[in-house]
């Protein structure tokens, strides 16, 4: 008999997908393709491999991401470069680098596809995994972080998850860092003998991130840390105050986690993580993580451009699946709704109320499958009526405050600039009649 040859392995955390394991990826990645259209974010798709620094100034020096998992090496030219470990520095780059900055505002972009992190592989931890990743640049809005988390929130509805909770917090911004975290190192460092050997590093290099350490004893001492909601400058308070009221609105439950931070250097302000129910004192528990990065846009370089994102764990995901013995039956898949057409709607909102009142309107017409576009930065008619008129829309909603009170809406017809009073509950109704016609 002659030998066999040696017979290779995939590398440690690094799966292969087969068939069945394929086809829900596949279907998640359609989910998340029909939500991306519908909420006007664009597909961008970036190399897997980037110059390192892009990460070391990105995601940062110091977490942990840099500093322990990252797959770079020197290439024969003698470059250094890195395995993406996560999308936002490269999303970034190539906004900076494509001139996406000239672009209207905000400019929303979307990915999917695989990431590396050389971590110890375990349970909801891979070295190759991939990701949904959807960022908003170019707003500052608090509306926007509410619109963002409710697409995420969509997303793992539509794909069949619903025992989760969202977790949010604010980490403020340059201005209130540092009292916040003056105070949080004097707490640790009161109580340094209870703490774990990482935490005693981190409470120096990256004190923030002590939060986020699952040790029990580390645990303990968290406890009865200061909680950053009570350091915040008015605007970080303004902003996050505004963010949780806009999640009132759209009916989205959340958690107010004080001791959320994430891992990641860039993030300001609002942050957020959907948790498994249960599994919120776990180590890898979160299926989606993200935030605002006001400042990374200029500190890769661009010009200074208050962004916002976040990005889902398709294998977190597929495991929480499994896990629940919940198959996906998503009603986009089975009728094949893609939402790759052009907005035929353009929602114009003036003032808080109608903000507060477009926000419902556009989770109906995402309900009637009726694809509509805004651009819920803008306060102005006129620039409102610019962008709609740009994009090609057939119609205008315009809300103001006295539509809010009556409950009503304007529909303006974009071509003869004819106007009509529809009572909100039937727009939906009319608009349908008419894009029958
Ligand atoms: P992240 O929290 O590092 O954020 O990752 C987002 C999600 O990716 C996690 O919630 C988890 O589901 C999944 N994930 C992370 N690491 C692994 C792993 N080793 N194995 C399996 N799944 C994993 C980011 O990556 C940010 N770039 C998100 C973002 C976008 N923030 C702003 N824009």
């Amino acid at each position: 008999m002659p030998r066999r040859k040696k017979q290779f392995k995939n590398l440690t955390g690094m799966p292969d997908i087969l068939k069945k394991e394929l086809s829900i990826l596949q279907d998640i990645q359609k989910i998340v393709t029909s939500f991306a259209n519908f909420y006007n974010f664009y597909q961008i798709s970036t190399p897997i491999l980037e110059e390192e620094e892009l990460f070391i100034k990105g995601t940062g020096e110091e977490t942990d991401i840099i500093q322990k998992e990252t797959y770079s090496f020197s290439t024969q030219g003698k470059e250094r470069v890195i395995l993406r470990p996560e999308f936002t520095p490269s999303i970034v780059r190539a906004y900076i680098q494509n001139g996406m900055e000239t672009a209207p505002k905000p400019v929303k972009l979307w990915s999917f596809g695989p990431l590396f992190r050389h971590e110890k592989p375990q349970k909801g931890r891979l070295r190759q995994f991939h990701q949904f990743n959807l960022e908003i640049l170019g707003s500052k809005e608090a509306i926007s972080d509410a619109l963002l988390v409710q697409v995420f929130a969509n997303i793992l509805f539509e794909i069949g998850l619903e025992n989760w909770k969202l977790h949010v917090n604010s980490i403020g911004c340059k201005n209130c860092r540092n009292t916040y975290i003056r105070k949080l190192k004097s707490h640790y460092k009161s109580k340094i003998k209870s703490i774990c050997p990482e935490c005693k590093k981190r409470i120096i290099k990256n004190p923030l991130r002590v939060l986020d350490c699952k040790e029990e004893k580390c645990q303990r001492v968290k406890k009865l840390a200061p909680q950053f909601v009570n350091y915040l400058c008015e605007e970080c308070h303004l902003h996050f105050k505004s963010f949780l009221e806009f999640l009132d609105i759209m009916e989205l439950p959340y958690i107010l986690n004080p001791y959320l931070v994430r891992g990641l250097d860039y993030y300001e302000k609002t942050v957020f993580e959907f948790i498994p129910e249960g599994k919120e004192d776990m180590a890898q528990n979160s299926l989606i993580g993200g935030g605002r990065y006001d400042s990374l846009v200029e500190n890769l370089g661009g010009r200074p451009t208050p962004c916002l994102g976040g990005a889902g764990g398709v294998e977190r995901i597929m495991e929480e699946l499994e896990e629940n013995k919940i198959k996906i039956s998503s009603n986009l898949l089975e009728k094949n709704i893609t939402f790759k057409e052009k907005p035929v709607v353009f929602i114009v909102q003036l003032g808080d109320m109608a903000k507060k009142d477009s926000l419902k309107i556009i989770e109906d017409f995402k309900k009637a499958k009726i694809k509509i576009a805004e651009n819920l930065e803008k306060d102005n008619l006129k620039n409102q009526l610019d962008r709609a008129s740009r994009i090609g829309v057939k119609y205008a909603l315009i809300l103001g405050q006295q539509e809010c009170l009556n409950k009503k809406v304007i529909l303006r017809n974009m071509e003869t600039g004819i106007q009509k009073i529809l009572i909100q509950k039937d727009l939906i109704k009319e608009i349908k009649k008419k894009l029958k016609k």
